[in-house]
């Protein structure tokens, strides 16, 4: 489905019904399709929307510098556009810096929060080199160079030596996607403000997701977070790295169909 939103045509699954809105907000340098098995199997728990943020997938680029709260506004316009009031904000890693500028524009709009596989510090100098570093590897080798360098980190070695197709899924993913779209997010993300005095700021129900063995986002950041928001909950998910909701699908899930039960 598409949806005019914000000057751009955005792609998204919608399973609709009258079940609790819950918003996908998937990670760099992914699609919407991150979320394949959440939309599958959560529709019976939920109205589950799953977008292509601007740049990614399906959706347009209309011109424009791209920040966390450009992103966020698209996610607003996409809710009206829906004629969705508030929704379960749920957002991996990119998604999760996506959630806070939600949060921080938009905190009406939110039900709850899934913080998954993320963090809400900024980059460190080391990390903002890492983005132009990569910004130049997109640039003069396609988003396929910068997606194989992140792989290893992706998932367990476990699942890297013995399931092909979930790790293909992924690589397959993040080479489709457009430069452009690419060199976007990682100014994005390279440029996005710290989060951590948000988390004190949030006061609705937040559950807190970890891959246990995520190498990008160690869970000593998931910890921080839940120690940092009022009354968050956290999951930690063995035999799961960073990309925690395709590695292991069925508990992750679970995770957030309790959380969902909770709110009603
Ligand atoms: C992601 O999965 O969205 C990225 O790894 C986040 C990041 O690079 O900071």
């Amino acid at each position: 489905m598409k949806a005019q939103v914000r000057g751009f045509e955005m792609a998204y699954e919608d399973t609709g019904g009258d079940g609790i809105p819950l918003l996908l907000i998937h990670g760099f340098p992914l699609d919407r399709t991150l979320w394949t098995a959440q939309v599958q199997g959560l529709a019976d728990a939920a109205r589950v929307i799953a977008p292509d943020l601007r740049g990614w997938g399906e959706s347009g680029l209309p011109g424009g510098a791209v920040t966390m709260d450009t992103y966020a506004d698209d996610l607003r316009g996409l809710l009206d556009a829906l004629g969705v009031k508030n929704a379960v904000v749920c957002g991996l890693s990119m998604g999760g810096y996506i959630a806070f500028a939600f949060y921080r524009q938009h905190a009406h709009r939110v039900r709850g929060l899934i913080l998954a596989d993320t963090k809400a510090g900024p980059d460190s100098p080391e990390g903002k080199q890492g983005r132009d570093d990569n910004i130049a590897l997109a640039r003069a080798q396609g988003a396929a160079a910068v997606g194989d360098k992140m792989l290893p980190k992706m998932f367990t070695p476990k699942t890297l030596a013995a399931r092909a197709d979930v790790a293909n899924a992924a690589r397959a993913m993040m080479a489709r996607q457009s430069v452009a779209g690419v060199v976007s997010a990682l100014k994005a993300m390279r440029d996005r403000p710290d989060s951590t005095s948000t988390l004190a700021e949030i006061t609705v129900p937040t559950l807190v997701i970890a891959g246990a063995e995520d190498q990008l986002i160690p869970v000593q950041e998931a910890e921080a977070m839940r120690a940092a928001i009022r009354g968050a909950r956290l999951v930690s998910i063995p035999g799961a790295a960073h990309l925690a909701n395709l590695e292991q699908p069925d508990a992750f899930n679970a995770a957030v169909r309790e959380f969902l039960k909770s709110l009603v």
